[in-house]
């Protein structure tokens, strides 16, 4: 039993009682965390539940950005929807497994928040039983009418709500309402999130990177420089060992990093110029860059802050480099030396042909 300790209900209520106007966003987010309750059950029965197989009998289902959703993916989403759409607390929901905003029914209310939500993140893991979760964001929806896609373009900077579930060994819950970040752990046999995880912070001093390696080939200089120098350890310029971890779960690795300090970088690359990053910004980046400030670290395209980029698109992607604030700090210096052509005695290997990763080659 938990007597006496906060619950989630408890904090929300006490965070927000003095806002006005707030208690709203208060209930929502009681739904959303009632959502990943759900998602949890539903992600804990492994091969037992519904969900790993394709319903399609080996055909592949995909999703508007072409990624090929899983029937968990899709279950996890129903699961927001039908949690959140009907307590009149909505004006409307973006997900990545929805093409456009999805309209709150007639039936119900219409409140004046916008949710924006990777249901299952780190899908591509669910078959393996390795840790996946949920991302969210809220957005304040000003008017009367019906969001419009217009209504969602709105940067990181306007989120009044970040969160993600992350359903491990334990379930969590870490969230901010723009007062720090904060951790919650499911106790499965009350049902209750409890704070176990209050005002956390990213450590300051780090020595762990995370990125998918197997991309190094289409990295941009400034990235590969960073790279090489951790992987040089104590005898390069850093003067000290790093590790490397990735889970390929972008919750997994944000929470590592939380935890115990640490960059995550999932970087601009060449692989498909088409494609800025891998990470959509407004359901993971903005959410996760949220979370990170908040607990005094720091979240970067390499150029620019990510919760200053004005989204054009719903589903838009972003470069991503977030973590401990000084690890960000200078992956940020080596993209400013490498635009400014200043950084001449660094020459990776792996990019002597610099020319084709000039910046006016890149406009
Ligand atoms: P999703 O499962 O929602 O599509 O997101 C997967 C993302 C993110 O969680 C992770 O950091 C990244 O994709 C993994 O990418 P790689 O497959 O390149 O490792
Ligand atoms: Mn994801
Ligand atoms: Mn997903």
């Amino acid at each position: 039993m938990h007597l006496g300790r906060t619950t989630l209900s408890k904090f929300l209520i006490e965070q927000l009682r003095d806002a006005p106007g707030q208690s709203a966003l208060a209930a929502l987010l009681v739904d959303v965390a009632a959502a990943t309750k759900a998602i949890s059950a539903m992600v804990g029965r492994g091969a037992l539940g519904p969900g790993i197989a394709s319903p399609l009998g080996g055909a592949e289902l995909r999703n508007s950005a072409g990624d090929v959703q899983k029937p968990l993916d899709v279950l996890t989403n129903e699961a927001i929807v039908s949690h959140c759409e009907w307590g009149g607390l909505l004006a409307g929901m973006v997900s990545e497994e929805m093409e456009a905003p999805y309209a709150i029914p007639a039936q119900y209310q219409r409140g004046e928040y916008l949710l924006v939500f990777d249901p299952l993140d780190g899908s591509s893991n669910i078959d393996v039983n390795v840790s996946v979760g949920t991302i969210f964001s809220v957005l304040r929806h000003d008017g009367k009418a019906a969001p419009t896609t217009a209504d969602f373009l709105q940067p990181g900077t306007k989120q009044v709500a970040a969160g993600y579930a992350i359903y491990g060994p334990a379930t969590m819950l870490v969230l901010t309402v723009g007062h720090g970040t904060h951790g919650f752990t499911l106790d499965r046999e009350v049902g209750n999130f409890i704070m176990t995880h209050p005002d956390l912070r990213v450590p300051e001093e780090t020595s762990e990177f995370a990125i998918n390696v197997s991309n190094e080939r289409f990295w941009e200089p400034p990235v590969a420089r960073y790279v090489t120098e951790c992987k040089a350890g104590k005898t390069g310029v850093r003067g000290r060992d790093f590790n490397m971890r990735w889970i390929a779960s972008m919750v997994a690795d944000v929470h590592r990093i939380l935890m115990r300090g640490g960059v995550f970088m999932y970087p601009r690359d060449s692989k498909d110029p088409s494609k800025p990053g891998r990470l959509r910004l407004l359901y993971e980046a903005n959410p996760m860059s949220l979370l990170i400030e908040q607990a005094g670290g720091a979240a970067s395209t390499g150029r620019a802050p990510i919760l200053d980029v004005a989204p054009a698109e719903l589903h838009q992607r972003v470069p991503v480099i977030l973590g401990s604030k000084a690890e960000v700090e200078r992956i940020v210096r080596y993209h400013h030396e490498y635009d400014r052509g200043e950084d001449k005695p660094y020459i990776s290997p792996l990019f002597n042909e610099r020319s084709l990763y000039r910046p006016e080659a890149r406009a």
